[in-house]
């Protein structure tokens, strides 16, 4: 061979090293041969603690919370409350069967009804709109922005006189950007309510979510960090709203061990709701707080892994992450400049077996027809009687901002019980695919 033929055959073999593997979507080998797919993640941890604390209320035949068989009080409920409220950092809090009755106890603690504003993201779940125009507010949407949560810029120019409150959604393991919307809750005096049922377990800053909000919710439903399959909690330091939310979960009376822990009620009766848990959900959450560090450190070092493993990657552009170190993890949401390459990343990264889907678990509230049209189950309800309420209009118009970014984002679910192996195959999917459809 000659020099040429030599310098020209060097040349083509480090091109054929730099260049891009066949992506399987264009007939290349996968990654994987099997789909990878994230489970639920607190059943994963289901063992004997749960089973004892099931048999135990089966056994001493208590499954009520505040009274039954024999003369030891039931306990269950009351110690995941006591311990729930410790690992929150808050001083109270109170169970409830689920994430939607919470945030329906949180809207009523603190008061909220016809005539009274709220706002919250465009893109949350249907109990923050259903919890509001259920106490006859009216709730208001604000944009979010690339980290999928409200977007702090976007606050301000709902307020009106008659906006009482503020939802912080913290979606899909993200904290919501606290450090913006502190200050504005506070500027215009309006009560902070913060929505953890996406992100149990994670913190903002170092403290816990849901620590601080003036009250705060928490979903235990099977598809978050930890479950009794349907369940909820609401935390606060506040003891006038934790009185209040304890006396609406049960008719609007309040109970012994809640006013011992009171250390005495100030308020009165009023006309409340009945959302008490009951001993075996209690048993079941109780068992798997006392998981919740396992499972969140679990979810989140694969999503350290996979984080490291894809941050030299050119043109990277992530999820934003307003506390990179207090996110969950939930998944790994990388961005593009269109829907239409966000869709081929997705067709790639399905063909390599280790597929990204669209931000989940939510929906764009404003755009549901229900929603749209103020569909309420009666025509008087007052949250849209009022001059404001009907002239306020939903729909796509109302939202364009948080339509374009979920468009463009996809990302990866990660599991507390991924092993190296799997997170492994996510590095090399990402870092196969992204590069090519970016460009
Ligand atoms: C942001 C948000 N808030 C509230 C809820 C309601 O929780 P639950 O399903 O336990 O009623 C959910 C449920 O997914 C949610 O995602």
């Amino acid at each position: 061979m000659n020099r040429r033929n030599f310098l020209a055959a060097s040349a083509a073999a480090a091109g054929a090293a730099n260049a891009a593997p066949k992506l399987a979507v264009k007939g290349g080998s996968p990654v994987r041969s099997t789909p990878l797919k994230a489970d639920y993640w607190g059943t994963q941890f289901y063992d004997d603690k749960e089973r004892q604390e099931l048999i135990d209320v089966l056994e001493t035949r208590r499954p009520f919370r505040w009274y039954g068989h024999g003369s030891q009080p039931p306990m269950k409920v009351l110690t995941f409350e006591k311990e729930f409220a410790a690992r929150m950092g808050t001083k109270y809090a109170l169970a409830v069967p689920s994430g939607t009755a919470a945030l329906n106890v949180a809207v009523n603690a603190l008061g909220l009804g016809p005539g009274d504003e709220v706002i919250l993201p465009a893109w949350t779940w249907h109990s923050c709109f259903n919890a509001i125009v259920l106490a006859g507010a009216l709730p208001v949407f604000a944009e979010i922005d690339e980290s999928f949560n409200i977007d702090p810029h976007d606050i301000e120019s709902k307020i009106t006189p008659h906006t009482k409150a503020l939802m912080a959604v913290h979606l899909q393991g993200n904290p919501a950007d606290l450090d913006k919307i502190i200050p504005i809750a506070r500027k215009h005096n309006l009560k902070l309510i913060e929505d953890c049922a996406q992100s149990v377990g994670a913190s903002y800053k170092g403290r816990p979510l849901g620590s601080y909000g003036d009250i705060s919710i928490y979903s235990l439903q099977l598809n978050k960090t930890i479950t009794s399959g349907e369940g909820g909690a609401v935390v606060t330091n506040d003891p006038m709203l934790f009185e209040r939310a304890s006396r609406f979960h049960d008719l609007g009376g309040i109970r012994g061990p809640h006013e011992q822990w009171l250390g005495g009620a100030k308020g009165s009766w009023f006309i409340g709701s009945g959302f008490r848990m009951n001993e075996f959900t209690g048993g079941v959450l109780l068992a798997q707080t006392r998981k919740l560090d396992t499972i969140v450190e679990g979810v989140r070092s694969s999503a350290r892994r996979v984080y490291e493993g894809i941050r030299d990657l050119k043109n990277l552009h992530m999820r934003r992450l307003p506390d990179p170190a207090g996110e969950l993890g939930t998944g790994i949401f990388l961005g593009f400049d269109s829907k239409e390459r966000r869709d081929r990343y997705m067709a790639a990264m399905k063909a390599e077996n280790v597929p990204a889907s669209p931000p989940g678990g939510s929906v764009i509230l404003p755009t549901q027809p229900h929603i749209e049209k103020k569909v309420t189950v009666h025509p008087a309800w007052p949250s849209f009687t009022s001059e404001r309420g009907r002239s306020i209009q939903y729909g796509a118009g109302c939202c364009p901002r948080t339509i374009d970014v979920l468009n463009r984002f996809a990302g990866v679910l990660l599991d507390p019980k991924f092993t190296k192996r799997e997170t492994d195959d996510i590095i090399a999917a990402i870092r196969k695919v992204y590069p090519q459809i970016v460009g």
